[in-house]
């Protein structure tokens, strides 16, 4: 059976701990891309240095070559700059399309059958730029958000009700932002919705400490981003593929009329297999989940219309 292939565009945080998960759990070969040079053949090396001690097989390369990515299965792009003093989300979004557009084309060209999943903030934007420059179909074309939000929704559940986060579920809709949409009727302990468990006031401050959730590990950290998180959620979603889990996931979507959005990148329950997108899991909501899901499309329409011809 041929191996399968992953290549992981940015070494920086998110995307040498997502190289470092898939390739310890031996689910595929791994390729590193970073514009630096030496630093993503650095980061490879040494992770394969590991393979010895932590047990797997998987083969994990670094390179500055899109050559060297050829026949991959996916493509997770993580490349990018974080926001700096002085800069406007609206810089940061052309910046970072320059990069997104710029390494997708490139990594597209020599795996034109790969599945494509943005991790690169901006992040629902940044799936419009992958989509455009990779001119890959929406099936083959995700981000990476939703799974994350509703990750730490989860763990603030759990650690509020003392229970494990084993026995939480929960769903985080909308757009990678200040308007994303924890929705916590379907966010459950032991299949019991939250809303049933605790009182209103609760509820409300767990939602909160959600959509501030990168925040909270930004003002902590200092010097960048949460990456342990993302990458266990970037991981869940090419095992989810890999492995044709059909897992339903909250992913940044292209809408086609579903949740009443058309033709907009927007964080939605989605049933991921080998094919990628396989289907919206469409779920019902209330009106006041409605409009506030409705906000924040409105929220990504605003950044996509921010976004460089
Ligand atoms: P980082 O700064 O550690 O890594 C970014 C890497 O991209 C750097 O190594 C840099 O050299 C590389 N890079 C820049 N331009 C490049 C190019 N043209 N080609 C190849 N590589 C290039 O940043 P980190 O912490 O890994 O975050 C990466 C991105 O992921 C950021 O945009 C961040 O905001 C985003 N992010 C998104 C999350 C989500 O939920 N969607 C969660 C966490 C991070
Ligand atoms: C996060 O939510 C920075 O988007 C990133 O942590």
């Amino acid at each position: 059976m041929a191996r399968n292939k992953v290549t992981v565009i940015g070494a920086g945080n998110v995307g040498a701990t997502t190289a470092q998960r898939i390739a310890e759990a031996g689910l595929a070969d791994v390729v590193l891309v970073d514009i630096v040079e030496g630093m993503p053949q650095g980061k490879g090396l040494d992770l394969a240095e590991a393979a010895p001690v932590v047990g797997h097989d998987a083969r994990i390369t670094g390179t500055n070559d899109y050559a060297d990515t050829a026949g991959s299965d996916i493509i997770v792009v993580t490349s990018g700059i974080p926001r700096k003093p002085g800069m406007s989300r609206d810089d940061l979004i052309a910046t970072n399309a320059g990069i997104v557009g710029g390494v997708v084309t490139s990594a597209a060209a020599v795996s034109p059958d790969a599945i494509i999943i943005v991790v690169t903030n901006p992040l629902d934007v940044m799936c419009h730029v992958a989509m455009r420059a990779s001119g890959f179909p929406r099936e083959r074309v995700l981000g990476m958000a939703g799974v994350l939000d509703s990750a730490r929704f989860r763990t603030f559940i759990a650690m509020e009700m003392g229970v494990s986060v084993e026995d939480v579920h929960a769903f985080v809709l909308g757009g990678h932002g200040d308007t994303m949409v924890p929705l916590s009727r379907y966010s459950t302990v032991a299949g019991v919705p939250i809303t049933e468990l605790l009182p209103e006031e609760r509820v409300k401050a767990l939602e909160t400490r959600t959509a501030n959730g990168g925040a909270e590990i930004v003002a902590l950290l200092k010097t960048g981003s949460a990456y342990y998180a993302p990458a266990a959620c970037t991981f869940e979603m090419v095992d989810a593929i890999l492995r044709d889990r059909k897992r339903v996931l909250p992913c940044a979507t292209y809408l086609q009329g579903e949740f009443g959005v058309d033709g907009l990148f927007v964080g939605v329950p989605v049933v991921l297999g080998r094919g990628g997108l396989e289907r919206v899991f469409e779920i019902t909501l209330t009106a006041d989940e409605q409009a506030a899901f409705d906000r924040s499309a409105a929220a990504v329409k605003e950044l996509v219309a921010a976004l460089p011809a």
